[in-house]
């Protein structure tokens, strides 16, 4: 099934800091709420997110609401709430998205590890990428992306806590 990565990048494809996000942007956290939330009537989107990101999540505000949420951790005895599904694999989560026919969209919401396999599959559609126009000595990154993938659209600049940022949207220059 056709999914999204959505991150947020500083300038040198930093995207965590001691299993955290590095930066406090809430219109960033708005967007992404806005576009993981948003689904066809009668449907919900699924959100895929790996072991440490599920545990960096505060505790409020897990699972993410009105989301499929799917961890993804090698751990077959991994402890979730009931309606949070485990994966093995990041293919296996694609499955299990795909297999509740309730789910509209998939978004890959990080970290590190799962951008790196996520990132290289075909059935990758768009990247939602916010890039953050700083330097904030993260200890995680996202893969390098340039030369695969084109800018289809970019957001007019936004100032928050004294960080500019825009929101840009890239698509796969591979032809499927
Ligand atoms: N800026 C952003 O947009 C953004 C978004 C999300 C997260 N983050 C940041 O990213 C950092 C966390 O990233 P991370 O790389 O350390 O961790 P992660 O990708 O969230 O989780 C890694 C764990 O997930 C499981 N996993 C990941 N890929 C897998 C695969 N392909 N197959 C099977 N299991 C897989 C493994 O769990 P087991 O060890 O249990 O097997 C692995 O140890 C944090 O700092 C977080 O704040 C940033």
């Amino acid at each position: 099934m056709k999914f999204s990565i959505v991150v947020a990048v500083d300038l040198e494809l930093g995207i965590g800091k001691n299993n955290s996000l590095p930066w406090r942007l809430p219109g960033d956290m708005k967007f992404f709420k806005n576009l993981t939330s948003t689904a066809a009537e009668g449907k919900r989107n699924a959100v895929i997110m790996g072991r440490k990101t599920w545990e960096s999540l505060p505790s409020k505000s897990k699972p993410l609401p009105n989301r499929l949420n799917i961890v993804v951790s090698t751990q077959s005895d991994y402890q979730l709430p009931e309606d949070v599904l485990l994966a093995d694999s990041l293919e296996k989560a694609l499955e299990l998205a795909e297999a509740e026919s309730s789910v509209d969209h998939t978004f890959v919401i990080g970290g590190a590890q799962i951008y790196e396999t996520a990132i290289d599959d075909p059935n990758l559609d768009k990247i939602y990428l916010t890039e953050v126009y700083g330097s904030f000595d993260c200890d995680k990154f996202f893969p390098e992306y340039e030369d695969d993938f084109k800018v289809v659209s970019k957001s007019d600049a936004q100032f928050e806590n004294e960080v500019e940022y825009t929101f840009i949207i890239l698509e796969p220059n591979w032809i499927r």
